[in-house]
């Protein structure tokens, strides 16, 4: 993937940051594009064996992930706590020229997500439902969204997880080999994906995301659970790495016709 996106500045915790999640991720959109523009890669090797349907992209951001599902078949949806990330990837389909049929944006604090009265284009099921690099260094109670997500997946559907593992060796050097507060992060290939996390828990394993998911294994086959690592660039240019956690599962049963 390339790093093309225009994501200079640096997105290290501010002490003055806001704490609200919303005000939080509006800020941290602010005027100009952040990520790259490229889908996350192991939602494309995910999707490739999968029949396209209805997708549901939690914390879509920009919109990336969604724009390269609807273009291969898929109806989708995005949906994201920032209205600035939402008119991002509004634009960005119109300019692709797909309609809301195809490549929908929603937004939505996905804390709602299990509401009877959530968004109509939130109801599902959904064949697949994914999140690329959802977490976040402010409030975001991940496990209960988690859960109600895994509830709108269709019989025979998947459930993508892919999530930072470990923050970046260049942030552990920054805080001196202490990373597991504040973490600087490339959800991406490079810094063009650069964010913040704080906390070991926002670093799940792939085990981790099992336990949050809770799974019933009578209902659900487990396809994936592992840690994908990807080459990176660092700020300084140095070779590094990233860790990804990857989960696919799947619901068991015959998808409806
Ligand atoms: C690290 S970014 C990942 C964005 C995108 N999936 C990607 O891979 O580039 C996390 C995203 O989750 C969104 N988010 C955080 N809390 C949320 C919430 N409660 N409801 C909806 N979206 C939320 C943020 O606005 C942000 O776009």
């Amino acid at each position: 993937m390339s790093t093309d996106a225009n994501h200079n500045h640096d997105h290290a915790p501010q002490a003055d940051a806001p704490q609200d999640p919303t005000a939080f991720w509006e800020s941290h959109y602010g005027d100009e594009q952040v990520w790259s523009g490229n889908v996350n890669a192991s939602l494309a090797d995910a999707a490739e064996h999968l029949i396209p349907g209805s997708v549901l992209d939690l914390g879509c951001g920009e919109g990336a992930d969604v724009l390269w599902l609807a273009q291969r078949g898929w109806r989708a949806v995005g949906v994201d706590i920032s209205q600035a990330a939402i008119i991002r990837a509004r634009t960005a389909a119109e300019a692709a020229d797909l309609g809301e049929d195809r490549a929908a944006f929603v937004r939505a604090d996905l804390a709602t997500l299990a509401d009877r009265d959530r968004h109509e284009s939130l109801k599902g099921p959904f064949d697949l439902v994914t999140a690329s690099f959802f977490q976040s260094p402010v409030a975001l109670d991940r496990q209960r969204i988690l859960r109600a997500a895994a509830d709108l997946v269709a019989a025979g559907g998947h459930l993508l997880l892919t999530s930072h593992a470990a923050p970046p060796s260049w942030a552990k050097e920054q805080m001196g080999g202490h990373a597991d507060h504040a973490g600087k992060h490339a959800s991406d290939d490079t810094s063009d994906h650069d964010h913040h996390t704080g906390g070991p828990a926002e670093f799940p394993s792939p085990e981790d995301e099992l336990s949050t998911l809770a799974l019933d294994p009578h209902e659900w086959e487990t396809l994936t659970a592992g840690i994908r690592t990807r080459d990176v660039q660092a700020p300084d240019s140095a070779h590094a790495h990233l860790d990804d956690s990857v989960v696919l599962v799947r619901r068991r049963g015959i998808p409806a016709a």
